[in-house]
């Protein structure tokens, strides 16, 4: 049986085009940016191609582009390079409860070493509440951090009402835009966002690459030691062919823009269709309207999560909980348990879909067959 991929929410596949540049770079143009000589000189050329693409795509200038070893990296040096800097201005963070891990474990690091952190709540659609964050924002507040898309349901935070609430507060506005960028259109000073991270691999470009914004005025503090790279802000010798190939995967994003909107709402319907073609219960989890179009997370009543995967995996569907799973067990995700409650079945009966390179109208109305069968066959 044939395998078919719907989760492209964890990791997209990378784009030939992106193969084949990377390919011509790691083979070509082996040169460190850092030394004077003509290799040397080729490489820093072609970074500073990359890093101008990169400032392009959101507004901003290649000055605040630090290039990472992705958005965990990206998620770390924001909030820890901004909290060890601003210290002395103030010791309180604001972020939410749905967050990715890279900002939550990090924020429950700066908590065990002095700093308060709020964790907002969530309304049943997985947006935050803009007056519980206008509340909690105190003049010793330096930072609040807010996903702009999460990645378990693929809901869209208020980001422009959130950096005007910002507008007149001295924190900084981080955002993890992760799973937003690439199909959104993303401009940093609309935004009025100061931080912001990306990671390649969720747009088809090649894993362990990444970038954070940093506003030129925003203090931070580097959380590497060694070479002067990246303006002081991140030492190490960059990755000339995976930032390259990072550059190709942004320009193909940023073209195929529309397209891919159109598509994978396309796939979204197919596939929420077909499982009602067969009178599948289920029920979509988050805002209806302000959601990205790749993702989906759907409840299924009485079903169990791990069943369903191993099922699914077993059927050839790739799919994922969109949470932890440890020692063979998935968690009860985080994400629901905020949205609902915890111990609510949604916590542990729901799955997400996430459409992209891998998938075409075909192989999703087929995933959604296999998995109304599945479905159908738990029942009995
Ligand atoms: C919202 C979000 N933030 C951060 C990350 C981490 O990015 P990376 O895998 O590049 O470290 C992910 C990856 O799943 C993510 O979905």
């Amino acid at each position: 049986m044939n395998a078919i991929y719907l989760d492209h929410a964890a990791t997209t596949p990378i784009h030939p085009a992106v193969v084949e540049r990377m390919t011509e770079i790691l083979t070509s143009h082996y040169g460190n940016p850092s030394s004077i000589h003509s290799y040397g000189r080729k490489a820093r050329q072609l970074l500073d191609q990359s890093r101008r693409v990169c400032a392009d795509s959101i507004g901003a200038n290649e000055k605040e582009i630090i290039f990472t070893s992705g958005g965990t990296e990206a998620d770390n040096l924001a909030i820890l390079g901004t909290a060890f800097a601003n210290k002395e201005k103030g010791r309180h963070i604001i972020t939410t409860k749905i967050e990715h891990h890279a900002t939550l474990h990090t924020a429950q690091y700066l908590e065990r070493n002095g700093y308060e952190v709020t964790y907002l709540d969530v309304t049943e659609n997985g947006t935050i509440d803009l007056e519980e964050l206008k509340r909690n924002l105190s003049d010793q507040t330096i930072l609040v951090s807010i996903m702009m898309v999460n990645n378990e349901t693929g809901v869209i935070q208020p980001m422009k009402q959130i950096g005007e609430i910002l507008s007149n507060h001295g924190a900084y506005f981080h955002t993890d835009a992760v799973q937003g960028y690439g199909l959104l259109e993303i401009d940093v000073n609309e935004l009025q966002v100061d931080l912001l991270s990306v990671s390649s691999h969720k747009i088809n470009g090649p894993k362990g690459l990444g970038f954070l914004y940093a506003r030129e005025d925003v203090a931070i503090q580097s959380l590497q030691f060694g070479g002067e790279q990246e303006r002081k802000r991140r030492a190490g010798t960059e990755n000339v062919a995976g930032i390259v190939g990072f550059e190709t995967a942004i320009q193909l994003a940023d073209s195929e823009r529309a397209e891919k909107i159109n598509l994978y709402q396309k796939f979204r319907a197919i596939f929420i269709d077909t499982l009602k073609e067969h009178h599948i219960d289920f029920t979509v989890n988050g805002d209806k309207a302000e959601r990205v179009p790749n993702i989906i997370n759907l409840s299924f009543p009485n079903m169990n999560v791990e069943k369903l995967l191993t099922n699914f995996d077993l059927s050839g569907v790739a799919a994922s909980s969109g949470s932890a799973c440890t020692a063979g067990s998935v968690e009860p995700s985080h994400v629901l348990t905020a949205m609902y409650e915890a111990d609510h079945p949604c916590t542990t009966n729901s799955i997400r879909f996430s459409f992209g390179l891998a998938n075409n109208e075909e192989n999703v109305k087929e995933a959604a067959e296999r998995v109304a069968a599945i479905i159908q066959r738990l029942s009995k």
